[in-house]
């Protein structure tokens, strides 16, 4: 069965922009492929580990090719977890809202976690970096105050559109899709147009994200 990896990272419910985006792009998506599992990881509900300690010295034995002391290799496990539970979707989906021009500190937990030596990435002095995981369809939305469609916002600069196709990339996931939806507060007409925009974009992507899913195997028809 295909699955959908859904990351939320707005601490926001009912009112969250990002969700409700996000929302729009999976109703249309289940219309398409009604088959397809979604895993919701909701950064504000799961408790992520701490990288530090333990965890974080588990990260510096790997890239100094040292082996793992008893306790790091137990922290390694759960990180080992958050990739695998990365690396089981075909399609991955990020919503967030642009905080202080960038993403929210737990998304940038989440990637800190996952980015991971020896799972995410690998590197050879000859060669240089190289991702390990396999690219699939990977879609980020990004909603915010202001609206960066034309490039800064009052001098604001997006700095999450960039950041999160640089970070997922580096690990494999490919070239990833950015929705931006902005502005997200302020007068009203202003408002609903680029919800409308955002979300009509969105519909519309749902579509390439059902094409690009593994096909069902062809049942075989047995002689009797
Ligand atoms: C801590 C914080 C920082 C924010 N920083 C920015 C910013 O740099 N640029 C911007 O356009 N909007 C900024 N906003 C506004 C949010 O991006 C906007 O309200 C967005 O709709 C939030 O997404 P959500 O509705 O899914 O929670 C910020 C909001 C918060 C709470």
């Amino acid at each position: 069965m295909p699955r959908l990896l859904l990351v939320q990272a707005s601490p926001r419910q009912g009112d969250s922009a990002s969700r409700a985006a996000a929302t729009t792009f999976l109703t249309r998506l289940h219309e398409l492929a009604p088959e397809l599992a979604i895993d919701e990881l909701d950064l504000w509900r799961e408790a992520l580990p701490e990288f530090d300690g333990a965890a974080l010295a588990a990260k510096y034995a790997r890239l100094g090719g040292r082996a793992l002391a008893p306790r790091e290799a137990a922290a390694w496990q759960t990180i080992e977890a958050m990739v695998a539970r990365l690396d089981a979707a075909d399609l991955v989906v990020i919503a967030t809202p642009m905080w202080n021009f960038g993403i929210p500190y737990k998304l940038k937990h989440w990637i800190d976690l996952v980015t991971q030596p020896g799972l995410a990435f690998r590197f050879d002095p000859a060669t240089g970096y190289s991702p390990l995981l396999r690219p699939r369809p990977t879609l980020a939305i990004v909603a915010s105050a202001g609206d960066y469609s034309a490039g800064p916002s009052w001098g604001r600069p997006d700095l999450a559109t960039p950041y999160l196709a640089a970070a997922l990339r580096f690990i494999g996931l490919g070239e990833i899709v950015v929705v931006g939806q902005g502005p997200t507060v302020g007068p009203e007409p202003a408002v609903a147009m680029a919800r409308d925009r955002a979300h009509a974009r969105l519909r519309q992507l749902a579509g390439m994200f059902a094409a690009a899913l593994p096909q069902p195997e062809a049942s075989v028809a047995r002689a009797s």
